[in-house]
């Protein structure tokens, strides 16, 4: 075993704590990588508020440099430049793992925090820590040209708003709209308008308006005026609903048009649906999470090409409980990231 910091939980605990972090020594396809940045996703929040006791090291989206190679590595080399997202080995024999899709692995893919090693059993420590070891194939390369730390919140926020985008064949002509403007909605947005759709926000929160002109959305719907969000009625192609708490899906399904699709990726867990509201107009619900390799690979191609990366606030990692509790709050624009520098 070997030994990093990172930001813990133990216990009840429901705020983190500076502690030792025990990585594996390295497997011959294993990679070390000195963590430079993670972001703060809401699942991070989610699980930290909600332990089920076990250890706790949340951040399962971040660059950095890698600083070691097990013996049978041939992609990277000490130095590299990489990045690495929220599965960390799958069992790379099933029809999902065969077809790129790693996220829907059969025997379930191991979650960079809270997952189980498919080795030696063990449950995954995240990446509020300075150091993380993996199976090489689930590293990245960061392209040139993508500032560190704004491109960490891709391998999350980013794919998993990327492969509904895309698997929905968003493009010029499409109509989107994104329902909750936060980590996962902003990048959204951001998507969705360099792949060419009109776009549109839907929110609660009136005064990020600007913010969301800003970010290229070419419209701006307050969803907590009944006004509005009536106007807007069959008017979509696609809503990509990043909505962090449970909601009703009705007033977000009637704002699609004919066949038109409802991709709810925020809030995870039972939901109610009137089928009336799939009836009426032949509509689609769906869902997606995270990304597999080929795709994490074409959307980091994609957002050095087009210029997309985060919007971010930069804290040093001791202020991880802050950025958890403003994230809390809402007060976030439009993603905490980490700089993990200040373990050393
Ligand atoms: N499917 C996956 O694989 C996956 C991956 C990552 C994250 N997630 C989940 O996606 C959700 C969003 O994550 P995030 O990191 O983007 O969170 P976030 O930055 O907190 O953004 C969530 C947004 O939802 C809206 N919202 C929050 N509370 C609300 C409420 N009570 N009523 C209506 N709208 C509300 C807010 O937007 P407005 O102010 O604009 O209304 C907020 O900015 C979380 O639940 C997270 O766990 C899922
Ligand atoms: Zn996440
Ligand atoms: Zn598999």
């Amino acid at each position: 075993m070997r030994t990093t910091t990172g930001w813990r939980a133990d216990g009840s605990a429901t705020a983190l704590r500076r502690a030792f972090v025990e990585r594996r020594d390295l497997r011959p396809d294993d990679i070390a990588v000195r963590v430079d940045h993670c972001g703060v996703c809401h699942t991070d929040l989610h699980a930290v508020r909600n332990r089920d006791g076990g250890p706790l090291v949340p951040g399962h989206e971040f660059t950095g440099v890698v600083t070691e190679t097990g013996s049978e590595v041939t992609r990277f080399a000490p130095g590299d430049p990489v990045a690495v997202g929220n599965i960390v080995d799958s069992c790379g024999g099933c029809a999902m793992c065969r077809a790129g899709q790693e996220n829907f692995c059969h025997e379930f893919p191991t979650l960079t925090y809270g997952g189980t090693d498919r080795l030696d059993g063990s449950t995954t420590l995240g990446a509020y820590a300075r150091e993380y070891v993996l199976r090489d194939r689930f590293a990245h390369r960061l392209p040139a040209g993508l500032d560190p730390a704004a491109a960490a919140p891709l391998l999350c926020a980013g794919i998993t708003v990327w492969e509904p985008l895309r698997s929905l064949d968003v493009g010029p002509g499409s109509r989107v709209a994104v329902a909750g403007l936060g980590g996962l909605g902003h990048l959204a947005v951001k998507l969705a308008v360099a792949l060419g759709a009109e776009t549109t926000v839907l929110s609660r929160s009136a005064d990020k308006a600007d913010d969301a002109g800003r970010l290229g959305a070419h419209d701006f719907v307050v969803t907590s005026d009944p006004a509005r969000p009536a106007d807007a009625r069959e008017r979509f192609d696609v809503v990509v609903d990043t909505i962090s708490v449970p909601h009703e899906l009705g007033p977000y399904l009637r704002l699609l048009a004919m066949d038109g699709t409802l991709s709810q990726v925020g809030y995870l867990g039972p939901v109610t649906v009137d089928t009336m509201d799939l009836l009426v107009g032949r509509k689609k619900l769906t869902s997606a999470g995270s990304g597999g390799l080929p795709a994490t690979e074409a959307m980091l191609e994609f957002c050095a090409e087009h210029g997309v990366t985060a919007d971010i606030e930069l804290l040093p990692s001791a202020r991880v409980n802050e950025a958890l509790d403003r994230l809390e709050r809402n007060d976030v624009r439009y993603r905490f990231v980490l700089d993990l520098s200040d373990l050393d």
